[in-house]
């Protein structure tokens, strides 16, 4: 199965959209055959209604399936109320044939940082123990301070009992976003996974515009970045979850 895994598109009519790369960031996307593609969050900048409307032209350039989960631009200025209406449910879990994949919203409205709650940690529970597949979960914002990213703040305020959960089943696969900037580590048995900006115009130094693909076979997940600017594509982590074996370029240059 492969995942394309987006984030932080920030559609709007001022500074933060930049459409040129996102223009050239959907073309490289649409070659990838991805089955699904999984938007982390903050697809508009002020969650505006135009914002919405604009992001929604947008995304129909996208070829494939969409999954979205709102970010905490999204939901400034109730923004959270249309959210639904453009993009439909925010906290779900889909069934897939490789996968159970649970979608949650992490933003809080008018607050840059996020929180779970217990509701979202049953739903994880209730993805991890609906069948034997695999469970990934996708959320905005992070459970551990991402570095390369400027203030490392927004770590989700229950990341503790949320990392706790995903540690103790030893979900394998954890895909964020909001911090504008591509990372992955694995701790224990879990690969947690960054996605850089899809087309805002804040990037982090020279990080640029990036997405990730995310392949997920058997037993190993691969996670490659593509540079949108640059047309390049770098495997960043190669994970083996039932060997526990996990190879980190980010980490590990000899890898
Ligand atoms: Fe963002
Ligand atoms: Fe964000």
């Amino acid at each position: 199965m492969r995942i394309a895994h987006i984030s932080d598109i920030h559609c709007n009519y001022g500074a933060d959209f930049n459409n040129k790369i996102y223009e050239k960031a959907v073309k490289i996307l649409n070659k990838v055959n991805a089955d699904i593609i999984f938007i982390s969050g903050d697809l508009t900048t002020d969650g505006l209604i135009t914002e919405y409307e604009y992001a929604r032209e947008k995304l129909k350039e996208i070829e494939g399936k969409l999954v979205i989960v709102p970010g905490n631009h999204d939901e400034r200025n109730l923004g959270w109320k249309l959210f639904p209406e453009f993009f439909g449910e925010t906290d779900f879990i889909h069934i897939y044939d490789e996968i159970n994949l649970v979608g949650l919203a992490s933003s809080e409205p008018d607050k840059d940082n996020g929180r779970l709650g217990r509701g979202r940690h049953k739903l994880i529970e209730r993805g991890i123990h609906k069948n034997d597949r695999m469970t990934v979960i996708g959320f905005h914002h992070h459970v551990i301070p991402v570095p390369n990213s400027g203030r490392e703040t927004n770590i989700i305020d229950d990341a503790g009992e949320t990392l706790d959960i995903i540690l103790k089943n030893e979900v394998p696969l954890v895909l964020m976003g909001h911090r504008h900037v591509p990372w992955g580590v694995k701790i224990h048995k879990t690969l947690l996974v960054n996605s850089g900006t899809f087309s805002c115009n804040r990037t982090r130094a020279h990080f640029g515009n990036t997405f990730n693909i995310i392949d997920i076979e058997e037993e190993k997940i691969t996670v490659t970045v593509i540079d949108i600017e640059k047309k390049k594509q770098k495997k960043m982590i190669e994970f083996d979850f039932e060997k526990g074996y996990c190879k980190n370029k980010y980490y590990d240059s000899k890898a």
